[in-house]
């Protein structure tokens, strides 16, 4: 059985279809990246996914489970999301950030999160700026941050959306270096990303989004190189020449 199966999704905002019958399938360990112009729904699509928005039609099963009948805590505990712009809290430390999920949603001990905050902030090379406020973090630290929160909750899948698109492109190299090592850990990826070198060596499965609608799906270096679609190409050749 599928990880995360898609049926036809749609959605709309207002009068403005966003989504028009978006299905697909990952198993678990695959990477998957998607790519697409910019308005054409990647953020919209992974949204759905872990119910940060709510479908107009069509299924998502998460295992085999139907999103739309589970609990919404127990989801995003299941579904981790890394975001293009951190949502870090503020006020909190990077080790504080990291444990709060630990707490409120696992229920963990208040020293047991802590000691399994410190392992995920370790995993990403950040156990030295555990007591340091987002605000002392340079952008790629914030994203590992980010990530670590994500693994601790020990999510089955995650979903990143732009994880690299924030940062100066001197750091992007470290915010990729962890995604590539989780990539080659096994775990279930979702990635939103125009990291065409990401892509290439770490994706099991390459997808082009064009206005709401799955345009070609597979192995990306059918998509790279063999495309079925001129439009494929078109966008995937503008995209490498721009990285
Ligand atoms: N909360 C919202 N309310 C109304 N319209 C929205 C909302 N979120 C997204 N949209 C619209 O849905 C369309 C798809 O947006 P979405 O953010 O999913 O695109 P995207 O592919 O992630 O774009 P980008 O590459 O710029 O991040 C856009 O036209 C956008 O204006
Ligand atoms: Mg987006």
């Amino acid at each position: 059985m599928s990880l995360l199966r898609l049926e036809d999704v749609e959605k709309s905002y207002g009068k403005e279809e966003v989504l028009h019958g978006v299905g697909f399938e990952m198993d678990t360990r695959d990477v998957d990246v998607i790519v697409g112009p910019s308005g054409s729904g990647k953020s919209t699509l992974l949204r759905c996914i872990n119910r940060l928005t709510e479908i107009d039609g069509g299924s998502i099963f998460l295992d085999g489970e139907d999103v739309h009948a589970m609990d919404e805590n127990d989801l995003r505990r299941r579904v981790g999301m890394v975001f293009q712009d951190f949502n870090l809290f503020a006020h909190r430390t990077a080790v504080g950030n990291v444990t709060l999920g630990l707490t409120e949603v696992l229920d963990l001990p208040s020293g047991e999160a802590h000691d399994r905050a410190m392992e995920f902030l370790d995993r990403v090379g950040l156990a030295e700026q555990a007591d340091s406020y987002p605000a002392e973090l340079s952008g790629g630290q914030k994203q590992r941050v980010g990530i670590a929160r994500s693994l601790a909750m020990d999510p089955e899948l995650i979903l990143f959306d732009e994880p690299t698109s924030a940062l100066d492109p001197e750091l992007i190299g470290e915010v990729l270096g962890v995604m590539n090592d989780l990539a080659d850990e096994g775990m279930t990826m979702l990635c939103v990303t125009h990291e065409m070198g990401f892509a290439r060596s770490a994706a099991t499965t390459l997808t082009f989004l064009d206005d709401g609608r799955i345009v070609e799906r597979g192995p990306p270096e059918q998509l790279f190189d063999d495309p079925e679609h001129d439009r494929t190409r078109e966008f995937l050749g503008d995209l490498t020449e721009i990285h």
